[in-house]
């Protein structure tokens, strides 16, 4: 019997990964870059027991079915880490918390599924490099792969499963950034990330939006090193929304937003108008991040709070890579 813990944290994509070269392997079509968020996090224990006779999945205090997508996605996540150990055969029970909504577009696959791998990589006796933990964080999520690594980090998209991985570009340390998370909906979504990646192609933006993107990353890397809130921002959210236009105009038309997003934007950009400085980035969902300063924060948070289609707010900051924790949750 051998029974491990990890935390792990979610991210919000600066610049953001649409599209997939390989589906199988997780290799996106272009870079990113993101910000591990301490406040968006996942504590996840697995033990390994040769008595068990199959892999057992509890999410947030329920039983997961077998015949349901996310078992099936833990398992094969399993699968891989029993196999690198040589431990086929070898079944799990699983239990994992969020202190967040999972499956709202706040991106708890991405923490989800580090927090399984280190925990199980841990339990299993695997002694893997970062770079080792990220590429196979990643073959689970592709946001998993940046949150293996922490801080402000870049996956280099690659185009073999070895040259796919992250990097922390800037330690959690370097700029104070603070995210005022908007949930204005915790329903779950209708559409997944990974269904949503197979119809970029059919965006008649897609093309465009890739000419862009090496630009954008390398632009965004120096507004980070500069600490330009200002030039960060604005880039930030023509990403988001050129994301967003890509959504759009697929095939089958990706409209994720609701009534309650566009009231969050519009309140951001109000107050911008009025020298309060935050900028607004949504992934595949309807939440919204709304990204500012420490001396901006309770203001960002007051005025967003007390919109008429918020249901609640989450304080995040800029935070570390998975940890290893000596507390188990069963
Ligand atoms: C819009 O990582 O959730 O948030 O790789 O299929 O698990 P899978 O998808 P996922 O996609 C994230 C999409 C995004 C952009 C980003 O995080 O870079």
């Amino acid at each position: 019997m051998s029974k491990s813990t990890a935390k792990a944290s979610s991210d919000t994509a600066l610049i953001k990964y649409w599209g997939k070269k390989n589906e199988e392997l997780r290799i996106p079509e272009n870079d990113s870059i993101s910000i591990v968020l301490d406040g968006l996090d996942t504590v996840t224990t697995v033990e390994f027991d040769e008595h068990f006779t199959q892999d057992e999945v509890m999410l947030d205090e329920a039983k997961i079915g077998s015949s349901s997508v996310e078992y099936k996605r833990v398992v094969k996540q399993l699968d891989r880490l029993r196999k690198k150990a040589g431990k086929n055969g070898l079944f799990a029970k699983v239990v994992s918390k969020n202190s967040f909504p999972r499956a709202t577009g706040l991106s708890s696959s991405g923490s989800g599924m580090a927090a399984l791998t280190f925990a199980a990589a841990k339990a299993l006796g695997l002694e893997l490099t970062q770079k080792e933990l990220s590429i196979f964080s990643r073959l689970a999520s592709g946001t998993a792969c940046r949150c293996a690594v922490g801080g402000f980090a870049h996956w280099m998209g690659g185009d073999t499963s070895e040259t796919s991985f992250s990097k922390t570009i800037f330690d959690k340390n370097h700029w104070d950034i603070r995210d005022v998370i908007v949930v204005v909906s915790d329903q779950k979504k209708k559409i997944t990330s990974t269904q949503g990646h197979k119809s970029a192609q059919s965006s008649s933006l897609f093309k465009p939006r890739q000419k862009g993107i090496n630009q954008k990353i390398k632009d965004l890397k120096k507004y980070i090193a500069e600490k330009d809130f200002k030039k960060f921002g604005e880039l930030v959210e023509a990403d988001c929304l050129e994301f967003h236009s890509v959504l759009l105009t697929s095939k089958p038309p990706l409209v994720l937003w609701q009534p309650g997003t566009i009231q969050v934007i519009n309140e951001v950009q109000q107050m911008r108008e009025e020298g309060i400085e935050c900028y607004f980035t949504i992934n595949t969902g309807f939440n919204v991040h709304a990204l500012t300063l420490p001396e901006y924060e309770a203001e960002v948070k007051k005025r967003l709070e007390r919109l008429s289609l918020v249901k609640s707010i989450i304080l995040a900051k800029v935070g570390g890579g998975p940890k290893i924790l000596d507390e188990h949750l069963f």
